[in-house]
């Protein structure tokens, strides 16, 4: 996981953008659905996602990351609010039970060994009623871009991270270009068409580092959620190349 960590130590700051993809990202849910409420936030990254909760009126956040360095980042990004605990912790071993209102994973499960078991940590750490979201990647939607990512992962997955990101920065130069010049219909491509380089390239390098990166099928995805606890499975499309799914508590 300490590709992970040079990612967001490198690419650290939390920027307006964020709380667009993060809308997007959580869409069944508006800021004032926050207000009040006990938010988990597994796999943290730099805590871009748990930033936006807690200006909406979050009660309480919650959020943990199994590297030591990128917990450092997000403290240092939260440290402004009183109601935040950000731990050192593995999605494997969720101490909480029947607490949270909103456990949401985003970005993570399909980069875990062990998925199932993450989601299961989830639903355990919910109150009744309360709400498990997750954010992953569509195989479905472009799935060109899906084999053209992945073969290139194939290498810079396991090339050392300064080379990964000299490439990613070139890599990003073109799309820049591209994005700039072709006008576009894909409803990702013309999002992040509106993207600054910075974070243009901080996705481009979160494609290229990771050694696991499923891409998966409505299928496969709900089938992660057959749980006999879980009422109201919801699966929704975002940007036509990744799935949210959020499932309640009986
Ligand atoms: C692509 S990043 C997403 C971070 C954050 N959710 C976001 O959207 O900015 C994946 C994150 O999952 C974390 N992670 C990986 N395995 C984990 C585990 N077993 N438990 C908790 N976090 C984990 C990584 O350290 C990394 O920060």
């Amino acid at each position: 996981m300490e590709r992970f960590s040079y990612e967001w130590v490198k690419f650290n700051k939390i920027v307006p953008d964020y709380e667009i993809q993060f809308l997007k990202w959580i869409h069944i849910f508006k800021p004032e659905d926050f207000k009040d409420k006990r938010i988990l936030d597994a796999g943290c990254g730099m805590g871009r996602n748990s930033y936006w909760p807690l200006l909406y009126g979050a009660k309480e956040v919650v959020a943990f990351d199994h590297d030591h360095n990128i917990v450092n980042v997000a403290r240092k990004n939260l440290s402004n609010f009183k109601n935040v605990k950000i731990y050192y912790q593995s999605i494997y071993r969720i101490i909480y039970k029947d607490y949270f209102d909103i456990a949401f994973s985003i970005g993570v499960i399909h980069h875990l060994q062990y998925p199932q078991k993450a989601i299961t940590n989830l639903i355990n750490s919910v109150k009744k009623n309360g709400t498990v979201l997750i954010w992953v990647y569509d195989k479905e939607g472009s799935k060109r871009i899906v084999e053209i990512v992945n073969f290139l992962r194939y290498f810079t997955s396991r090339l050392p991270l300064q080379i990964v990101d000299v490439l990613s920065y070139l890599i990003t130069v073109f799309l820049w270009v591209y994005l700039k010049i072709i006008m576009q219909t894909h409803p990702y491509f013309q999002q992040i068409s509106n993207f600054n380089f910075w974070h243009l390239r901080s996705i481009v390098f979160d494609q290229l580092i990771p050694k696991i990166a499923n891409y998966w099928s409505r299928e496969e995805v709900l089938a992660l959620f057959k749980d006999k606890r879980l009422k109201n499975i919801k699966i929704f499309k975002v940007n036509n190349n990744s799935w949210t799914v959020t499932a309640q508590k009986k």
